[in-house]
């Protein structure tokens, strides 16, 4: 039996994961995160089996506020204690009004919502959980391709999760006497609501760089996760999921 946290589990590639981990051991329990929408978060609590009701706790907290970050931390204590697994997987863009902003265009609220949400939340959870981790613990943080590769259309996301590889790395020195491995998934562009306002001719621009012809899928990146958790010899990887992007 593992005690697991997972952030942003109601959507896309968390929603996935959160499936894949009640398949993988069915003695798993999970605390389950989501920002704001509890009408989703109960739809995907009443869909389950009523075994699986009892192994699964959603908590809504907004992670891009530090005093929300902090509640939830303290919430996970509370019930868990001690943690085996913590799948830290939000992640936003720089958005005003509903509308992507780029470079040229940020303000500074923006710009640091992207990095608290993105990069210095996560690290401060990572804090604040470090000594409720349990020995040959995981951390599996969500990167992305653009942390590598960056996309210039998505300047701040793509600094944010290039922080996040580098987070991967510097942490593993602090966790070593606990044997906690620390690895960072880095997907390219997957199919989720993430995607949803982009454009026919946005989706065949992008295909053509990949080699695989289409975008990813949800379960594609959950599977990986899963892999890479219970895959002992993983650890401070970065591991890329993107269909051969950039194949030129
Ligand atoms: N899709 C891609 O192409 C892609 C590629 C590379 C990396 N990624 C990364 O993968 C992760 C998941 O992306 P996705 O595409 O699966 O997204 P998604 O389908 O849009 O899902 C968003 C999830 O994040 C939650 N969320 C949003 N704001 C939040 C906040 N402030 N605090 C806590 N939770 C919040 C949502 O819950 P509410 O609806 O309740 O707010 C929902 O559960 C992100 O880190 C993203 O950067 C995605």
């Amino acid at each position: 039996m593992k005690k697991i946290l997972l952030t942003s589990g109601t959507s896309g590639i968390g929603k996935a994961i959160l499936y894949h981990l009640l398949s993988d051991n069915d003695k798993n329990q999970i605390i389950v995160n989501y920002g704001h929408n509890s009408d989703t978060a109960n739809q995907i609590y009443n869909s389950l089996s009523e075994i699986n009701k009892k192994r699964v706790t959603f908590i809504k907290a907004d992670l891009s506020k530090y005093s929300e970050a902090k509640n939830f931390t303290d919430f996970v204590i509370k019930k868990f204690n001690n943690i085996d697994w913590i799948i830290l997987n939000t992640g936003i863009d720089a958005k005003k009004n509903g509308k992507r902003v780029v470079f040229g265009d940020y303000d500074i609220e923006t710009w640091e919502k992207v990095i608290r949400t993105n990069l210095s939340i996560p690290t401060f959870i990572i804090q604040d959980l470090q000594k409720n981790i349990n020995e040959n613990g995981k951390i599996l943080f969500m990167s992305s391709y653009a942390g590598i590769e960056p996309y210039s259309g998505s300047l701040v996301y793509s600094v944010s999760k290039a922080g996040i590889i580098n987070l991967t790395k510097s942490l593993l020195k602090f966790f070593d006497h606990k044997n906690i491995a620390i690895n960072a998934i880095a997907p390219g562009f997957i199919e989720t609501p993430w995607q949803k306002k982009r454009t026919k001719e946005s989706y065949d621009r992008i295909n053509k760089k990949i080699a695989c012809h289409r975008f990813g899928k949800s379960e594609e990146v959950a599977k990986l996760c899963i892999d890479t958790l219970n895959n002992d010899y993983i650890n401070g990887s970065i591991i890329e999921i993107h269909g051969g992007y950039g194949y030129f």
